[in-house]
């Protein structure tokens, strides 16, 4: 396993539909074992392969990583079936240093994917985790969380970490809402 390099924002690979994967293979296992590294070490909960600069539809999660335990879930080819009522909830992304905003989300979520088995899942999350996986699902599809903010607030934002990234002020120590 191996920490790789988190691509930040305005990074174009963060803004870009992966690819689907068609083979759950060796390349597939170890980059699904570096981003879980990666993960930990950020610290964050959750991370999507084009974080790590591969555009494949590829997530690692553990809304439990902030609480020291282990509970990785790792989806390949990952697709919401079912979404539930709306929450709203402080998220940040590690693509995004240094910005935290209040997102409107489904309040559970049933997803569906594979595992490095090739077994097929089917998951169901409330809460912290079902934001988890909509928010990594989102950047399979190019889509980051101040995409889901209001157009004002947004430009806002985007001065801002540009700002924040000059300065090199952007890095965060608590994980525990970083996807
Ligand atoms: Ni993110």
């Amino acid at each position: 396993m191996a920490v790789v390099e988190i691509r930040v924002y305005p990074d174009p690979i963060l803004q870009v539909k992966a690819a689907v994967v068609e083979n759950i293979d060796e390349r597939i296992a170890r980059l699904a074992s570096d981003m879980a590294e990666t993960m930990y070490t950020a610290p964050g909960v959750g991370l999507a392969a084009p974080q790590v600069g591969v555009s494949e539809r590829l997530i690692v999660l553990d809304v439990k990583n902030s609480q020291g335990g282990k509970d990785l879930i790792t989806l390949v080819n990952p697709q919401i079936v079912e979404f539930g009522d709306r929450i709203v909830e402080e998220e940040g992304c590690l693509s995004v240093p240094g910005i935290r905003e209040q997102v409107t989300r489904a309040g559970r979520v049933v997803v569906r994917g594979y595992d490095l088995k090739e077994r097929e899942q089917r998951i169901e999350a409330e809460g912290l985790l079902a934001v988890a996986f909509q928010h990594e699902i989102d950047h399979l599809d190019g889509i980051l969380f101040i995409d889901r903010v209001s157009r004002l607030k947004r430009g806002i934002i985007q001065r801002k970490v540009r700002k924040l990234i000059r300065e090199g002020q952007a890095s965060e120590k608590n994980g525990s809402r970083l996807f």
